[in-house]
């Protein structure tokens, strides 16, 4: 019997084999889609990369002020052997391994560049990264450009609609998890990330919050005195939040404490980082009784237990949906004759071996 890590890391490269052969859902909903995957939503600079970088552990997304994100990231993690080297491969450049993470930011920078030119306008098409490493849990994460209310540096003004129906498109889809991003130095309320999510997920049953820069509350707001009333209140309801007694989920509620850009750009690691944002959680008074609860290795973790039980709950809609594609591809392949010669065929049929493989392993974790 395999065990529920595995399951996520089959999803993974049906997803994987999706992308690189192309979507064969026929009608209705496609194989990509009945997947679940974990999109990160908010408003720009909020700290989305930032989150979604501690959970994979390692440095390897642009990051900074305004609107860095500027192409969806389809973010493929691959849990690899203990003592496996670890190394990230692009869709659009195959064959190619990147061992240096710098490397993979670039790479990211200059793709979304190529697309979108030196603009600070967006692109709906998105760039497929895999991260193969011992170190990451299997997930697929999708970074996603940051909710803004007004068009700056020259954007056209559509910009904040285009990015709104670009991220939704997203959120909506049924399978969609959403980690939705709010910073705490900024009222909850205002939250781009819990406004969106609530509309598409009114239940709450596939939203996470996440409350990043925690950290910079103990700083005092920007026109707040740390010892004003006003302050005391607003960390109150912070704190509200954090132990669900406020904007309730279904899930908990995550603080986050990411580094700062003044960490960035002293380079300090996330090893580093991981550690003092452990630390800042044990040590805080006010978090004592949810340390354990808080921190970004905690959220990797939360998320991927939850991916394992979504999943567990769809085998038998996946395996469904398995056979649908089995059977359109087998009559495709009658329709353009047997044996096949021409690429086309070659491929559907390397999908239908592939539907037919997925099908059998599927079937092993129906108990
Ligand atoms: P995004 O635009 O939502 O993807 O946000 P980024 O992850 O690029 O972060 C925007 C800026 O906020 C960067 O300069 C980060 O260093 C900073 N930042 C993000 N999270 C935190 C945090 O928890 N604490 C502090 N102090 N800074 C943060
Ligand atoms: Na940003
Ligand atoms: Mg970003």
């Amino acid at each position: 019997m395999a065990t529920m890590e595995s399951l996520i890391g089959l999803v993974n490269r049906i997803q994987r084999a999706c992308t690189v052969l192309g979507d064969h859902g026929g009608e209705g909903m496609s194989l990509w889609e009945a997947l679940p995957s974990v999109a990160v939503v908010g408003g720009q600079s909020s700290g989305k990369s930032s989150v979604l970088e501690s959970v994979v552990g390692r440095d390897f997304l642009p990051r900074g002020s305004g609107i860095v994100t500027r192409r969806p990231l389809v973010l493929q993690l691959h849990k690899t052997e203990a003592g496996q080297a670890e190394y990230g491969e692009f869709l659009h450049a195959p064959g190619k391994k990147f061992s240096d993470f710098a490397d993979v930011r670039r790479e990211i920078s200059e793709e979304t560049d190529r697309l979108t030119g030196k603009s600070k306008h967006i692109s709906n098409k998105p760039i497929h990264l895999s991260i193969y490493s011992p170190n990451v849990v299997n997930l697929t994460l999708i970074d996603l450009p940051g909710m803004t209310k007004v068009a700056t540096e020259g954007q056209p003004d559509s910009i904040v609609e285009d990015i709104d129906n670009m991220v939704r498109s997203y959120v909506e889809k049924p399978n969609c998890i959403i980690l939705a991003i709010s910073p705490a130095n900024q009222d909850i309320a205002t939250s781009d990330a819990i406004r969106l999510a609530k509309e598409v997920d009114p239940s709450g049953e596939r939203t996470f919050g996440v409350l990043t820069k925690l950290d910079l509350m103990d700083k005092g707001t920007n026109a707040v005195d740390k010892f004003a009333l006003a302050w005391i209140t607003y960390v109150t309801n912070v704190f509200k939040v954090l132990e669900g007694r406020s904007y309730r989920l279904q899930h908990p509620w995550v603080g986050i404490v990411n580094r700062s850009q003044a960490d960035i750009n002293k380079n300090v690691d996330m090893i580093a980082a991981r550690r003092r944002e452990r630390e800042y959680f044990q040590s805080s008074p006010e978090y004592g009784h949810v340390a354990n609860k808080m921190g970004s290795e905690y959220l990797a973790k939360l998320l991927s237990k939850h991916l394992e039980a979504v999943i567990r709950q769809r085998i038998p809609s996946i395996i469904a949906l398995i056979n649908k594609t089995i059977d359109e591809l087998e009559a495709e392949l009658d329709r353009l004759g047997r044996p096949i010669g021409v690429d086309a065929g070659a491929q559907l049929y390397t999908i239908l071996e592939m539907c037919r493989a997925f099908d059998r392993v599927f079937k092993e974790h129906l108990d």
